[in-house]
């Protein structure tokens, strides 16, 4: 085997690795993690809060995020040869992609601001020493809201992604 084509298989691996552990984690989380937790009022946004801000998963979703993204350009690029985005392959691959893009900059822009908003102000909570104050819950229930929102909107995006890639490849 040719070292451009070991090197093609690996990146492909390490692709579509990363972009299963992205959208994986972000299925689970939407759809049962973060329900059950809402559902267990306190303990649950405790356990939320914990999960997303003190654990390693957000370094380890934003890895894969960029991981799949950055190698998914490279793919493209190696790929796109004249006339090939106009195929339906290309087509599906393309529309993938900016999906694939769109979900990271939601996930950057959006998800991760309302995190380190949420983490300032959980700890504005614990100096404090006392239960939160109206503003400041209205405030957490304005970011969770927040949240919940553009986590649907990413999930929304990636069913586009898997759709795209798996007619495109
Ligand atoms: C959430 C992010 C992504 C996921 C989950 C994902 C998933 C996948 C999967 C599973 C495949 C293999 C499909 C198969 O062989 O049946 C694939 C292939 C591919 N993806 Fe992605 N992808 C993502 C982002 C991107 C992005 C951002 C781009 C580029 C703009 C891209 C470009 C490609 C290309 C060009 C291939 C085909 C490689 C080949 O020629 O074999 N992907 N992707």
């Amino acid at each position: 085997m040719a070292l451009n084509q070991v090197l093609f298989l690996g990146l492909r691996t390490v692709h579509v690795l990363s972009g299963v552990f992205w959208v994986g984690v972000a299925f689970v989380v939407t759809g049962f993690v973060e329900p059950t937790a809402r559902r267990l009022k306190g303990e649950g946004q405790r356990f939320l809060q914990v999960l997303m801000l003190q654990s390693r998963l957000r370094q380890w979703i934003m890895a894969a995020a960029w991981t799949a993204v950055l190698s998914g350009i490279v793919l493209y690029s190696s790929d796109a040869h004249y006339g090939w985005v106009f195929t339906p392959y290309g087509v599906a691959v393309t529309i993938g992609g900016i999906a694939a893009v769109a979900a990271l900059g939601v996930g950057m822009g959006v998800l991760r601001v309302v995190a380190d908003r949420m983490a300032e102000l959980g700890k504005e909570i614990q100096r404090t020493g006392r239960p939160p104050s109206e503003a400041q819950g209205q405030q957490m229930a304005a970011l969770q809201q927040k949240m919940h929102w553009a986590s649907r909107v990413e999930v929304v995006l990636f069913i586009v992604v898997l759709v795209g890639m798996a007619l495109g490849a």
